[in-house]
């Protein structure tokens, strides 16, 4: 059969098409533009069926697993797909990876160099036993993250635009430098014990929260990441969709009770938004995925993100 591949803009970018077998799937397809193409390699791709001008019908975009034949409709032994360069790609482990390894290596240098000495602070800087407990607190934090990166999620998508590794890393690699300069700040004064005391008891019993529900959603998927999306359940998930998200604000909220940094509250603020826009999107997807019709299963009635509020 043959295949046509063309830009948005309708220029061929494969001179002359492919020739593929009858029986080719979707990812012989992708592998045949890499060998013409030498520089699109198949996670840098996205392939759609043409629309007519003019519709605002989405574009369909070419399911992997499937046969080439599939898209061609009727009998027809000619297709033409859209072709889009996602720009480069890196796996979602590495964006990960190096999102989660700024806050651990800046945090523990505000905390153990004399930076402010830089800053024009000259007095003795005294260590209160809060800011080691945070320090603690904060790199057991992000190193469970990237433990769970690398052992526990089963991510879908196999990879991420490389962009994405700069913004999240700016995201990040400045919030963890804004907390750890006030943290560490040689005037930072400290809260009461028993705040403190609650504050991180409070935290770490979410922290210990979010991972059983990383490990519970893991669970929704089969080793190689395939299975698609299913009704979390189990644990706070019988009450919320997104409880990952839940017990990873209230750790927030946990540290920032036991230390009182106007930077922490922001950071908690920023999160807390950034991941009720997320469950808001995931909690909608569950519920279209499970409408109850045609023999699917129906979603149950449950909060978003933060019961009783949303
Ligand atoms: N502090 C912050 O600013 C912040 C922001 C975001 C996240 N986090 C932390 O990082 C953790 C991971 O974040 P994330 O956004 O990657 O979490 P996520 O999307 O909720 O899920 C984690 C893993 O579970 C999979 N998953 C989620 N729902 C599923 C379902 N219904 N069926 C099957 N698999 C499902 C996801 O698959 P896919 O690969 O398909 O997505 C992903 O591999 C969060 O839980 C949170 O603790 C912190």
């Amino acid at each position: 059969m043959k295949v046509t591949v063309v830009s948005r803009s309708g220029r061929e970018i494969i001179k002359g098409g492919l020739d593929l077998n009858d029986g080719a799937t979707v990812t012989d397809l992708h592998e045949a533009i890499y060998r013409r193409t030498k520089k699109y390699y198949p996670s840098r791709q996205r392939l759609t069926l043409p629309v007519q001008s003019g519709t605002k019908e989405k574009p369909v975009v070419l399911n992997s697993r499937k046969n080439v034949q599939d898209y061609c409709g009727g009998n027809s032994d000619n297709l033409t797909v859209v072709f889009k360069d996602l720009g480069p790609q890196v796996s979602y482990r590495i964006l990960f990876f190096w999102e989660y390894l700024g806050p651990l290596i800046i945090y523990p240098i505000f905390y153990f160099f004399p930076v402010y000495q830089y800053f024009g602070y000259k007095v003795e800087r005294v260590i209160h036993p809060v800011q080691t407990y945070a320090l603690y607190y904060w790199c057991f934090h992000y190193f469970k993250r990237i433990m769970e990166t690398f052992f526990v999620h089963r991510f879908s998508h196999a990879t991420s635009p490389l962009a994405n590794v700069f913004r999240n890393c700016a995201y990040y690699w400045t919030f963890g430098s804004y907390i750890a300069y006030y943290m560490n700040h040689p005037l930072y004064t400290p809260v009461s014990d028993l705040q403190m005391k609650i504050g991180f008891g409070f935290g770490l019993i979410c922290q210990v929260a979010n991972f059983y529900c990383h490990l519970l959603l893991r669970n929704l998927r089969r080793p190689e990441g395939s299975g698609g999306y299913q009704i979390p359940s189990g644990f706070l998930f019988n009450i919320v969709t997104c409880a990952n998200y839940t017990t990873e604000i209230y750790q927030w909220l946990g540290f920032n009770i036991a230390t009182q940094t106007f930077a922490g509250y922001v950071f908690l603020v920023v999160a807390a938004f950034i991941m009720t826009n997320w469950a808001l999107a995931k909690h909608r997807r569950l519920k279209k995925l499970f409408d109850g019709k045609e023999g699917r299963l129906k979603y149950p009635r449950r909060w978003v993100i933060l019961p009783p509020f949303l």
